[in-house]
């Protein structure tokens, strides 16, 4: 069965990439896919030091990371990028971790825009041979995008953000065959 495993690179509480990704791994499991979220907060990473790289939790990271045919990135914008929390994971998770997988990227903002976030994970993620799908999901003013339960205020967000777990389990299955 193809695995998708979204990777959610905020530690805060009530998370709104966190809820978002669900989202996407709904999306993923509708199209047939095997899902897990693989919760940042909930993993002991230490900031990554090349001279100690097998810390903590990062051997299960990476497995659980190598072992998914395709990838759900999410990242909040911090400063106009990607947060540490997301950076700190992929400076763990290099060739090995993503070669021939597919990926598809998420970002949420505090105001209006995320587009440089979302390129510099293309960037990255490309840099260690990832697939990265075109489909991809940007939300701003985030603390407005759900209401109590969770659930999109906006439908075509929610569609939007439930496609890119579809395309990614697509192309996941692609390059298994
Ligand atoms: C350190 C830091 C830097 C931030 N920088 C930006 C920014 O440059 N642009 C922006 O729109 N929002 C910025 N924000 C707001 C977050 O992008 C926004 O609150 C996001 O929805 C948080 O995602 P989360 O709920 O998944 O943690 C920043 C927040 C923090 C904590």
């Amino acid at each position: 069965m193809t695995t998708v495993v979204a990777v959610c690179g905020s530690l805060r509480d009530g998370s709104y990439t966190r809820i978002a990704l669900e989202h996407a791994l709904r999306g993923a499991a509708a199209a047939g896919a095997e899902t897990e979220l693989l919760d940042l907060k909930e993993y002991d990473l230490p900031l990554y030091d090349p001279d100690a790289d097998d810390r903590g939790d990062s051997e299960e990271v990476k497995r659980i990371t190598r072992e998914a045919d395709g990838l759900l990135l999410g990242s909040p914008v911090y400063h106009g990028s990607y947060s540490s929390a997301f950076r700190n994971f992929h400076d763990y998770c290099s060739f090995d971790e993503f070669e021939d997988t597919a990926v598809g990227l998420l970002a949420t903002a505090g105001g209006g825009t995320y587009g440089v976030t979302l390129d510099h994970m293309r960037s990255t993620v490309r840099g260690v041979h990832g697939w990265v799908v075109p489909h991809q999901v940007g939300i701003r003013n985030a603390s407005g995008a759900f209401d109590d339960d969770g659930a999109f205020r906006d439908e075509d967000l929610r569609k939007r953000t439930e496609k890119l777990g579809r395309v990614v389990t697509d192309h996941a299955e692609r390059l298994r065959d």
